[in-house]
This record gives structure tokens, C-alpha cells and sequence, in this order.
């Protein structure tokens, strides 16, 4: 079955294989074609150029893309769209003046939505979460990473994890997990932590690597939730079980676990909304791939992470949405690339990488995913007609999404 996208106005992260993530002042340049062709095969990306060169094909279905672009879909490599419930009532909490800490120090938080998740049925849970995949999927997401967190027991954790691995099998797109035992201390644990991270260590993750429940180990790595020792207690774990980290730091503080997750090799560190010169220093030369979420800046109205500071020092920079009832309820990865312009002075070039290759390195799957490259999954976003591509995070909160394609199919 092959498909013919002709006439595309533009042709967005166009890319030869090979080209893993996108570095510092690379950001600031998309590869693209005008007036271009692009034809899929059995789902993937199978050639592309200028309508000038257009080769004869035969047999082809034809999509008229005239005034439109076409571009790789959104890699999203932070969510926790699984969970039950909402957090509406800390939602005004927040509203008349408490922060989301003092929310956390009440029981609410994260607590709040574990104990909602740990008297849901697998069943439930799944219901739920499959909706916001859906959402998120309409939005131009073609490849995502969830993580688990809201279970803070054996049970409950599993039953997080089967649920991701129920998603993994019933949708087309690349999905892939993380195990965030180590979200926050739960209350029974409150004058135990060692004895919670040890039920992490010896009891779930042997279970998880054994049922291969995970791809990525996770931490919350931060003042008041888990310090440096713990961190580094779980990513030594992770290691031993062939879960890479990806981890929660600096959010509210810097406590040191970008040079920690780096020293482990993490695949990614994420949040970065307070960064020091150190952390900075500390991504030099890493494989480690920051991540900045600008919809929990914008939710609970904390400083963003200083994408400048960090494209400047010659760094990548990838973007997601963090999608989760406490800190950011939304998984608008178009929203998101408006914000990053908006609120990160990042300009459309570097959000477009940042949200589509540098994701998708965000979760291994760059050889699958994240730019318009011959062999690599067709999963893409034709735009409504628009005059340039700027016009993308311009508009900010109307998604000029026109079709969505997964593995070449409309959905
Ligand atoms: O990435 N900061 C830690 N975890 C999530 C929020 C979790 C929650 O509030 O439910 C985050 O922001
Ligand atoms: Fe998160």
C-alpha cells in the first residue's frame, strides 16, 4: 500500500539517517523542502523531494497537500497520563493562595491521586488513561512516554504498569514506560523511607524487569521527596536491571541530580526549571538529553526552565507536557511548542526539533520517529493551510492541525 503526499507547501525536519538529536546552535536550524512530495510504504517513510524531481509511481493513493505542511509528529517523553480522577479541588486551592508544596504537605499531591488509583480496578484505570491517549493522539502525538507513580505499593504499581502495557499493545504508536516507584514517600513509609526504597529495589524491580513491565527507571529527585543517596540508590537498581534513568530534577531546587543523573548516564533529565552553572557544566559533552515542561511552569506558576541558557552553552534541548492531574492536566504538545516561543524565548526552528527529533531521543526511539527520514515510522501532521510554518506556535491554543497520520493511516 503506498500513499503520495503531493504539493506540500512545506516539508518540515527533513533529515538523513543517522542524525540522533539536534545540539545548541544547531537548534536554530529546520531542515525543510518547499513545494514537496512524500510517499509512504507499508507505513513508513519511503521518499521524499521536490515536486520538480517527482518520480512516476504507480499505484500510489494521492493526498493534495497544497498550502499545507507536513511534518513529523509530536514525540512526547514525559507523561503520566495514567491516572483516575482529577485534582480540581487543589486546582483552587492553588487559586487562593496555596502552593503546590504546601498542597503536597497536607496529603494532597501526589498522595491525592495514589489513593484514588490504588481503589481503582485495572480496568478503570485503563478506561481513563486510554481516553487521554486518544486526546493526545488527535493532538498530533505519534510516539509518547508514560510513566507509573501514582501506585506507591507493589499492587498498585503493577497494576500502573500493566495498564501502560495494555496501551503499548492496543495502540499503533511507539509507547514507552517508566517506573516511578520513587515518586514520593507514602504515608505508612513516613518514618521508614529506606524501608520504601528497599520495596522498590528488592521487591519491584525484579518483578518489573522479570514481567518487562518497564523501559526506564524514574525519581523524583528533589527537596522534601527524594535527596541525592536515594536517587542514586534507585539508579544504581536501575542499572542492574537494564532500566536506563530518566528522572525528575530541579524542579523547585537544585540539589545536584543533573551531574547525579548524568554520572548514571541518563537517558534524559527533566523539568530544569531552576539551573545552576554546575548543572550546565555538568550536561557538557553527555549523551544526557535535558527536557524542559512549560505546561507545569505555566499550571503552577513557576519560573521556566532557561532554554536560552541551556541552547547557548551548546546543549540539546527536548520539550513535553508532563501531562498529569497535579502539575500539568494538559498533553497539548501544540500548546507546549507555543509556550516554549512564547515563555523560553525559543524560537519556532528550535521548539520544532525540540518537540518532534530531540523527544523522540528523549525516548530511544529517534531511529523510529522525529523527523521526516526514509525508513522511519510515517507518523506525521499535515497543518491546515497556513502561509510559513511560524504560524504553528503563533496560534497559540487553536492546534492548525488539519489530519493526523499514524504508520501512514489517518486516525
Ligand atoms: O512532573 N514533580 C513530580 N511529578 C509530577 C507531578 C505529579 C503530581 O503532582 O501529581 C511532575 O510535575
Ligand atoms: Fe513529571
Amino acid at each position: 500500500m503506498k500513499l503520495l503526499f503531493e504539493n506540500i507547501k512545506e516539508l518540515l525536519q527533513v533529515r538523513t539517517e543517522g542524525v540522533r538529536r539536534v545540539i545548541g546552535a544547531d537548534m536554530a536550524i529546520l531542515p525543510t523542502i518547499k513545494n514537496a512530495y512524500l510517499l509512504i510504504e507499508n507505513g513508513r517513510i519511503a521518499d521524499f523531494g521536490s515536486m520538480d524531481n517527482l518520480p512516476n509511481f504507480n499505484k500510489v493513493e494521492v493526498i493534495d497537500a497544497s498550502d499545507k505542511m507536513i511534518l513529523p509528529s509530536w514525540c512526547d517523553s514525559h507523561t503520566h497520563i495514567v491516572y483516575v480522577g482529577n485534582r480540581e479541588g487543589e486546582f483552587v486551592d492553588r487559586i487562593k493562595g496555596l502552593s503546590y508544596q504546601e498542597i503536597a504537605k497536607k496529603g494532597g499531591g501526589i498522595l491525592n491521586s495514589a489513593k484514588k488509583l490504588q481503589a481503582a480496578t485495572e480496568q478503570q484505570i485503563y478506561s481513563e488513561s486510554k481516553e487521554r491517549l486518544e486526546e493526545v493522539m488527535r493532538l498530533g502525538t505519534g510516539a509518547i512516554e508514560i510513566k507509573s507513580g501514582y501506585g506507591l505499593t507493589v499492587e498498585a504499581e503493577i497494576k500502573m504498569l500493566r495498564v501502560i502495557k495494555k496501551l503499548k499493545k492496543n495502540y499503533t504508536i511507539p509507547i514507552k514506560a517508566s517506573f516511578l516507584g520513587a515518586h514520593a514517600l507514602p504515608l505508612q513509609f513516613k518514618k521508614n523511607k529506606e524501608g520504601y526504597l528497599q520495596l522498590l529495589i528488592k521487591k519491584l524491580m525484579p518483578l518489573i524487569a522479570k514481567q518487562g513491565l518497564a523501559d526506564y527507571v524514574d525519581v523524583f529527585c528533589e527537596k522534601g521527596y527524594f535527596n541525592l543517596k536515594d536517587t542514586e540508590k534507585i539508579l544504581k537498581a536501575g542499572k542492574r536491571y537494564g532500566l536506563r534513568a530518566k528522572i525528575h530534577v530541579n524542579q523547585f531546587n537544585a540539589i545536584g541530580g543533573v551531574a547525579l543523573g548524568v554520572k548514571y548516564n541518563a537517558l534524559s533529565v527533566d523539568h530544569l526549571e531552576v539551573m545552576t552553572p554546575k548543572d550546565i557544566k555538568a550536561l557538557k559533552g553527555s549523551t544526557t538529553m535535558p527536557v524542559a515542561l512549560p505546561g507545569c511552569s505555566h499550571f503552577i506558576n513557576i519560573p521556566y526552565t532557561p532554554a536560552r541558557k541551556i541552547i547557548s552553552a551548546g546543549l540539546p534541548l527536548a520539550l513535553a507536557t508532563d501531562y498529569n492531574p497535579g502539575s500539568s492536566p494538559s498533553g497539548n504538545m501544540n500548546f507546549i511548542v507555543s509556550e516554549s516561543c512564547i515563555k523560553m524565548k525559543m524560537t519556532p526552528e528550535e521548539a520544532i526539533n525540540a518537540a518532534t527529533l530531540n523527544g523522540a531521543y528523549a525516548m530511544g526511539l529517534e531511529r523510529e520517529v522525529g523527523s521526516i527520514t526514509r525508513g522511519k515510522r510515517a507518523n506525521l501532521i499535515m497543518t491546515k493551510p497556513m502561509h510559513s510554518y511560524g504560524f504553528i506556535p503563533y496560534s497559540f491554543g487553536a492546534p492548525q492541525i488539519d489530519e493526523v497520520f499514524v504508520n501512514g493511516k489517518k486516525i
